[in-house]
């Protein structure tokens, strides 16, 4: 994976995503207090264009526990951006300057693009509403260390498939690993048809609107926000806005032993109730995205532990 650009999860075969499992799993037993020094003196930019705390924060993290430095630009405002420069000769800078960059960026394709002019490898951080390609992996590495395997699985997606970058990605590896997918979202918000036809050459996902009907079969429920700011026009965001509610009761409804995941950030998706509880993973899921960037960054350095 040396060099790689991870702009698509697609980028990814599934041997390399078990790689990367294998090495977050053995990151964080060796990896506590100081951190190592596997990537002393490489550098990460980290590029926001859009707000983050955890992407961001997790990769400048995992990049700290390894031994390397990160710049960043997270207020796009205090770049040279704001004084016209464009997006090519800002990559083409920052390349210079560092070893590996993140990017996330409101316009689907910018990773794509950006990675275009750098010669150094490129990770898109989520480009619109297009794909999140390392949220997936930390999503996958949840699912896998709570269920011990992917294929078979029964995951139920909920909310916003169609601006939700997070589930686009992760419904693509999900059907390349063998898990079977249930689609659940208002009519509004179903997934977009040529992914949906992505994922179909790999099994045909279960569409419903209703959450309540599909709950007994699943062992995931990965719950999404409404992503409002990719709405149009605000009446059309409050026609689906808490289209669903996860809470205790309705997941006394599921199997004994399924899980609730979330990207975050959540607005009401899953009500507070549900975090004492042992369906909640969405915080467990958010401190993998460290092992798992540690993993990312340093096989794309050409550095294996
Ligand atoms: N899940 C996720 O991408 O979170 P942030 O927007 O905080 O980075």
């Amino acid at each position: 994976m040396t060099g790689r650009d991870i702009i698509s999860i697609s980028d990814l075969s599934i041997e390399e995503i078990f790689e990367i499992f294998g090495a977050a799993e053995r990151l964080s037993k060796a990896v506590t207090g100081r951190g190592i020094d596997l990537l002393k003196g490489r550098v990460l930019a980290s590029l926001f264009f859009e707000p983050s705390t955890r992407t961001r924060l997790s990769f400048e993290s995992a990049m700290a526990k390894l031994g390397g430095t990160s710049i960043s630009i997270s207020d796009p405002a205090s770049s040279s951006l704001s004084k016209g420069e464009t997006l090519a000769d800002t990559i083409k800078i920052i390349d210079s300057y560092s070893d590996v960059i993140v990017i996330r960026h409101p316009k689907d394709g910018a990773a794509k693009l950006a990675s275009r002019f750098a010669e150094h490898p490129v990770i898109n951080a989520g480009d619109g509403a297009g794909q999140h390609p390392t949220q997936t992996l930390l999503d996958l590495f949840t699912m896998w260390k709570e269920k011990k395997e992917i294929s078979g699985l029964n995951v139920g997606i909920v909310g916003d498939l169609r601006y939700g970058r997070t589930v686009h990605s992760l419904a693509i590896a999900l059907v390349r690993m063998g898990a079977n997918l249930f689609l659940i979202s208002p009519e509004e918000l179903a997934m977009p048809s040529h992914l949906l036809r992505a994922i179909s050459v790999e099994s045909s996902p279960k569409i419903s609107n209703s959450l309540e009907r599909i709950i007994p079969n699943l062992d995931v429920v990965y719950a999404t926000r409404i992503q409002k700011e990719r709405f149009p026009d605000e009446a059309e965001y409050l026609k689906v806005a808490d289209s669903y509610k996860i809470n205790a009761k309705l997941l006394s409804k599921g199997k004994e032993d399924v899980i609730v995941m979330h990207p975050l950030p959540r607005v009401n998706e899953i009500d507070s109730e549900v975090d004492s509880t042992k369906y909640a993973k969405y915080f467990d899921q958010a401190k993998n995205g460290v092992p798992v960037r540690m993993a990312i960054l340093s096989k794309i350095l050409g550095e294996e532990y």
